[in-house]
């Protein structure tokens, strides 16, 4: 995990314009610092700002939404349940055939669609509603025989709908705001089961929502399916958040019957955190302001899959602006916004060839600089690694504001607790260098109680895991099979 960045090792001596692209790197680097002192500042105000988000509405810019999952799976669920995931750039459909305790998971189909730009911004909740449930329709047409339905029952779904959503029950609720590159304004207010309920009528669709829930929980519901110590849930995609097991009389705001499980699902929507203690640089002040949703999403901005491509977009196009990085010219690509994805950045980053050649290739093929030199191309994974880490070691910190609060961050009286958080996201999962760093910030910031922590990959968990919850919040209350 690059925290020191070893500028000396390109130092040329007589170089006027290197001697400004270092200065920009070395103030870069500084800006973006994340020592220990400083995550643990980031740790505490998280913790501090969930309890003020539990306490009131609008008590914090951490929303803390209340999920209605009171429950989390147990494996004794049965049954045919869909699941519909709606989140990034691609949204998938799902069929699960969920045989109890002993078979777990029969057969399990999955399809992913992408989702045309012009419907993710400017188009309208029925053109959405309409792409998502004839996608769903065309998917429920091709289930084999192989799945089982027993005869007149209706088919239940769940819904993964992955924006902050002010959950009505476990079936439905308003979106209080777009996030992620997405924008369609008449939906935000709306219930996005209703809307989805519409639509698929108007396919001529006869499915049940039987549960909507976000990402993060449906993360969390798949990973207990899977381990009983999952605690909590983290995405690490195009977008970040968690989610997690709270105590149901730790949360005042809640006013409505104590749940008998005495527990209560949180989404946190961490990825509108915002604390004095991050480290903010211009390009992140700028990126803002040009986005989408400006001032909001400021954790998510600097940490998520959707922004590092293009915070290294504009640092590299200030760096061949005013000292000629890339030579006389400044290639025009530099300054198209989110030209440069996160996964091409993770590719440069991972080059251990001599020459750095991949990185090489990706500024020809992307940015169409044709030949770079070993110098520039160093430049370039500098700045990778500066910009991953502040984000992998600011997530680590997040995690452990959620331990604190749950009070599993130290050893009480010698014993030990396991601790273990389900993440997804294809920023965690393929990013290894992203991966690497948060699991060792961990240690960093745990110490001795890092041992009872495991950060635990759970792929795809989010899908099945709206399944498993649809399952346990069906209409039909005999969960045998016929
Ligand atoms: C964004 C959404 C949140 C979601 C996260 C990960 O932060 O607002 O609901 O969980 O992305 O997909």
């Amino acid at each position: 995990c690059g925290v020191t960045v070893l500028l000396m090792k390109h130092r040329v001596k007589n170089s006027g314009e290197w001697g400004k692209v270092e200065a920009l790197l070395k103030d870069f680097e500084e800006k973006c610092a994340t020592p220990v002192e400083k995550l643990k500042q980031v740790a505490d105000a998280m913790t501090v700002e969930m309890q003020a988000g539990l306490a009131s509405e609008g008590g914090s810019k951490l929303k803390m939404l209340i999920s209605y999952v009171d429950n989390l799976p147990t494996g004794d669920e049965k049954g045919l349940f869909y699941a519909l995931d709606l989140g990034g750039t691609n949204f998938r459909v799902m069929r699960v055939q969920l045989g109890g305790k002993e078979k777990r998971i029969v057969k399990h189909e999955v399809k992913e669609v992408s989702i045309p730009q012009n419907v993710m911004t400017g188009s309208s909740s029925e053109v959405l509603f309409d792409f998502i449930a004839t996608a769903l329709a065309e998917f429920v047409a091709t289930e084999g025989d192989d799945f089982h339905l027993p005869p007149g029952r209706q088919r239940e779904l769940g819904f993964t709908f992955s924006f902050p959503v002010k959950q009505l029950s476990i079936a439905s609720g308003t979106l209080i705001k777009w996030t992620k590159g997405f924008s369609i304004e008449d939906v935000v207010g709306q219930d996005v089961v209703g809307e989805l309920a519409k639509a698929m009528e108007r396919a001529g669709l006869d499915v049940r929502v039987a549960a909507l829930v976000n990402d993060t929980v449906g993360t969390l519901a798949g990973g207990r399916y899977n381990n009983p110590d999952v605690i909590a849930a983290v995405i690490l995609g195009t977008g970040t958040n968690a989610a997690y097991v709270e105590r149901a009389h730790a949360i005042p705001k809640w006013h409505g019957l104590l749940p008998k499980s005495g527990e209560m699902v949180i989404n946190m929507e961490w990825g509108n955190f915002r604390s004095s203690h991050l480290p903010v640089t211009e390009y992140d002040q700028n990126l803002d302001i040009e986005s989408l949703n400006p001032g909001e999403q400021i954790y998510e901005k600097i940490i998520s899959g959707m922004y590092l491509g293009e915070i290294l977009r504009r640092v590299l196009c200030r760096m061949a602006e005013e000292a000629s990085l890339f030579g006389d010219y400044v290639p025009s690509k530099l300054k198209v916004p989110f030209v440069l994805r996160t996964p091409d950045m993770a590719a440069m980053h991972h080059d251990e060839s001599a020459d750095l050649k991949v990185v090489g290739n990706k500024l020809k093929d992307i940015l169409e600089v044709p030949n770079s030199t070993l110098k520039m191309r160093k430049i370039v994974v500098e700045l990778c690694d500066i910009i991953t880490s502040r984000g992998a070691r600011l997530s680590a910190a997040g995690i452990v504001g959620i331990l604190k609060k749950l009070g599993r961050d130290t050893f009480k009286d010698g014993e030990k607790q396991r601790s273990v958080i389900a993440v997804d996201g294809a920023l965690f999962e393929h990013y290894t260098k992203f991966r690497n760093c948060l699991k060792e910030t961990m240690k960093e910031l745990l110490g001795d109680a890092a041992d009872s922590t495991v950060i635990e990959l759970s792929n795809d968990g989010s899908g099945v895991g709206a399944a498993l919850l649809a399952a346990s919040h069906s209409q039909y209350t005999d969960l045998e099979e016929s």
